[in-house]
């Protein structure tokens, strides 16, 4: 088996993201549809590449305490059709990759951030 990272660096912050994304447009599920209606379902493309580097941005200044993240995340969800099942499957696939990729104790720093900024979205959506 391959081993887990134990420490986090803006590297496997890149390579988890990548990861994620590469994983929620195989499942092919609803959410995947939210991003593909969004983003298309090449992630070489430009405009993935850039959500990819702010999503690594955006983790590594939770995971890394770095400042490079500028965006305001609840605003880009707002006219997103998006439920409670949809944020259940997000969060699913996210812990999945996490856990494939990172030791307990680290990863529990993007599981727990993840739960609760997902919780404030579904609070801030009505949903
Ligand atoms: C059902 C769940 C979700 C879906 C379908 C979804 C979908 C999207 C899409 C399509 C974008 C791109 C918007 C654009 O470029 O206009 C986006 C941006 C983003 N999402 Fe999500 N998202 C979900 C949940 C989350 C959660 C739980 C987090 C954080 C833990 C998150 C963090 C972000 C961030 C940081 C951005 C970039 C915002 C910016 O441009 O600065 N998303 N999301």
């Amino acid at each position: 088996m391959q081993t887990k990272y134990n420490t986090i660096s803006r590297e496997n912050i890149n390579e988890m993201v990548i990861s994620f994304y590469t994983k929620i447009l195989k499942e092919n599920n609803d959410v995947a549809q939210v991003f593909i209606s969004k983003l298309g379902d090449d992630l070489q493309s430009d405009i993935w590449k850039e959500h990819i580097d702010i999503l690594t941005n955006f983790w590594s200044m939770i995971g890394l305490q770095e400042e490079g993240y500028m965006g305001n995340p609840m605003m880009a969800h707002f006219n997103l059709p998006l439920n409670k099942e949809m944020f259940s499957s997000w969060l699913q696939m996210f812990f999945e990759i996490i856990d494939s990729m990172y030791e307990e104790n680290v990863g529990i720093v993007f599981k727990s951030r993840a739960e609760n900024i997902a919780m404030n979205f579904m609070r801030n959506l009505g949903i």
